[in-house]
């Protein structure tokens, strides 16, 4: 028996689950858990909300409560979402729990006092208006890679991971300010001390899975850098360091901790030590964005520490949504709570887990959702347990009938039977719990297949004992079927143990213990309905409805940006040569140029200056807007327009007559 600890990443206390979370990281950790608990495993399954950050600071003030009210009512969500869909943690807790601030800080404390984390001054925006450093999201303003609006550390649109500094044009997220840049003193974790024994970690780890060694290695390729572990905010845990106050962990610094937190949290409650299941074997499951943080930063906490490394990290890939990005901020998404409202939770877990292995990408379309449910779930799997149990009724007075002389067809079904469980726990165990699923399905339909080429509907007719036979058997499937499928889809599995008259406590093994001559099941019910086409239709309209009312405003805004071709005739653009060139004093940037556009010369001051020197312009062809109203800038009036790109690169026009007129 192996003791197995398996931890669920934690999910930011910011917003409910979506199926983005299902499907990356609780489902095949679900799956996992039952299956080795079923296997005779000692599992301790964990997970707590992330409730530290600043998004729930910053959703806490524009909403204006404190941040802890946010993270409790989205605590409470999140534990309802998971609870919806069946998930089997042993421990669900909060990163706001005493424990883990206590747990958090003992760690930190005891990396300090090991030498692997120093102080270092560094420059942060700081807003002087709200009197506050601005860490990661809040402040917003321009990403320097493209140019795009980004947020603090992350820029949504190239996908960057951003230093605040660097943002241009950077505002206060609270009151819009521009704010300054200040020197703090912040504690950085020495990563880079490291990069040898992660190395080793990522290419000895027979375990690891492809996804996980490639992105670590790409990473470890560019050799490891020191990473910031703290922050100048109140919402957070206050590093436990004289000289510290006012300074909280940054999240990622403790957000590992919560795996530890939220076990010995279950071990103060079940008084059993969490320790062993950590030393014996460590299964993370995470979503890709994170592996990143989980292949490197804890390995390298862990090891600093003196700790155990994980076994084995588990990163699900991303789940898209009628083949588009999912997002939530405009709601192109499906809400966990909202999808069980109308779907049994098993259907969700059916079809998030054999639409694709989870190391690919994967899409939820509502058309593929309904055709598999019916198709698969419905019409193989549903189909066969349905025929099973009303002919078991309606010819065998609801008992399982005698199996005596087997056919050939009936010896290779049984075969077929007796092999099933070990094919599909050696997949579940490989973390290919696809396959596990496929197996299964792959099975049932030959069983299908025997059932009707046995015609038990006629063979009790003329040969009982062949009908016989084939309801014996296609009862043992049942039962197999019964106990396999638990992992996936357990309340659906608990009801076909209910009809079978048996307990839904099965071990792995009961999967193989057939049901004996005589053992009487109760009435059939219906198990897997088919999901009607209106149904489908409704949920795509609820979901598409969000999305035209945002087309259609970027629509209306798209219309009133657009101009008339009159209103564009009005500028007049023409090619001019720079004839002079001069700085402007006390200005970095402004040149003061002289233009030939053909009739006349004008002066124009351009910003230009950044980029290029006087004498680099000095014969340049350039288009200019002829007609502008003059305006002063550094007491020059300026009777033009060059036009240059927003990077102030200019267009080069080489081969147009100077003064002609751009249409
Ligand atoms: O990326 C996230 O959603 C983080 N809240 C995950 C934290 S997982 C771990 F560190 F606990
Ligand atoms: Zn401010």
């Amino acid at each position: 028996m192996t003791k197995i600890f398996i931890s669920c990443a934690l999910p930011y206390a910011n917003g409910p689950c979506h199926l983005g979370h299902l499907r990356s990281t609780y489902i095949p950790a679900d799956i996992y858990a039952r299956y080795n608990r079923m296997a005779g495993n000692d599992v301790l399954m964990v997970c707590a909300t992330d409730e530290h950050g600043t998004p729930i600071a910053v959703k806490a003030e524009q909403e204006g409560i404190p941040p802890i009210d946010v993270a409790k009512r989205y605590h409470d969500m999140i534990a309802e979402d998971i609870k919806s869909c069946d998930i089997t943690l042993d421990n669900f807790t909060r990163t706001t729990d005493d424990m883990h601030t206590q747990i958090s800080q003992d760690f930190f404390k005891y990396l300090y006092d090991e030498g692997l984390i120093y102080e270092q001054a560094i420059e942060q925006l700081y807003c002087e208006n709200c009197n506050k450093f601005l860490p990661d999201r809040y402040v917003e303003g321009i990403c320097p890679h493209c140019g795009a609006d980004a947020r603090g550390d992350h820029c949504e649109m190239c996908g960057r991971a951003l230093d605040p500094v660097e943002l241009e044009e950077p505002r206060c997220l609270t009151c819009g300010h521009t704010p300054v840049i200040k020197q703090t003193t912040q504690y950085f974790f020495k990563l880079s001390a490291f990069q040898k024994d992660l190395e080793e970690y990522i290419e000895t780890n027979e375990k690891l899975p492809a996804n996980v060694r490639n992105y670590a290695r790409n990473w470890l390729k560019d050799g490891l850098t020191d990473w910031i572990f703290t922050r100048d905010m109140d919402w957070g845990i206050p590093v436990p360091l004289e000289g510290a106050e006012g300074k909280v962990l940054y999240v990622w610094a403790e957000a590992f901790l919560g795996y530890l937190s939220s076990a010995a949290q279950w071990s103060r409650k079940s008084g059993k030590a969490w320790e062993e299941y950590w030393d014996d074997y460590v299964v993370h499951f995470i979503g890709k964005d994170i592996i990143y943080h989980h292949a490197l930063f804890w390995p390298a906490m862990l090891k600093g520490h003196g700790c155990k490394l994980p076994d084995d990290i588990f990163a699900g890939e991303f789940l898209s949504l009628e083949g588009r990005k999912m997002s939530t901020s405009k709601n192109w998404v499906v809400w966990v709570a909202d999808f069980v409202k109308d779907f049994d939770s098993d259907l969700l877990r059916y079809y998030l887990t054999i639409n694709a292995p989870l190391n690919k990408d994967t899409d939820f379309s509502w058309d593929e959702f309904q055709r598999r449910i019916n198709d698969e779930l419905a019409d193989i799997i549903g189909n066969f347990l349905h025929r099973t149990f009303t002919f078991t009724k309606k010819f065998f007075d609801m008992k399982v009938p005698e199996y005596a002389n087997p056919s050939q067809a009936d010896l290779e079904f049984e075969a077929e039977i007796k092999a099933l469980p070990d094919t599909v726990a050696a997949c579940i165990e490989d973390m290919e719990f696809r396959d596990g699923l496929v197996e299964i399905e792959r099975v049932t339909k030959l069983a299908n297949k025997y059932f009707n080429d046995q015609e038990p509907w006629k063979a009790v007719k003329e040969d009982k004992q062949k009908a016989a036979n084939c309801l014996y058997l296609s009862n043992q499937m049942c039962k197999a079927l019964a106990v396999l499928l638990k992992p996936y889809i357990p309340r659906s599995a608990d009801k076909i143990c209910d009809i079978l008259n048996i307990s839904n406590d099965n071990s792995w093994d009961d999967a193989n213990v057939f049901l004996e001559t005589g053992h009487e099941i109760s009435k059939a019910k219906p198990l897997f309905k088919k999901i009607e086409d209106e149904v489908i239709e409704a949920q795509k309209e609820k979901l598409y409805k969000n999305l035209e009312s945002q087309e259609k405003e970027v629509e209306e805004v798209d219309h009133m940006d657009l101009i008339t071709i009159d209103e564009f005739a009005k500028v007049e653009i023409r090619i001019g040569q720079i004839k002079e060139c001069e700085k402007i004093k006390k200005s970095n940037k402004l040149l003061k140029t002289q233009i030939d556009i053909g009739d006349k010369t004008i002066q124009v001051i351009a910003g230009l200056g950044k980029r290029y020197a006087p004498e680099d312009l000095i014969g340049k062809k350039v288009p200019v807007v002829v007609n502008l109203q003059p305006a002063k800038l550094m007491g020059e009036e300026s009777q033009g327009m060059i036009m240059a790109t927003e990077s102030a690169a200019i267009l080069t026009p080489d081969d147009c007559e100077i003064g002609e007129l751009l249409m």
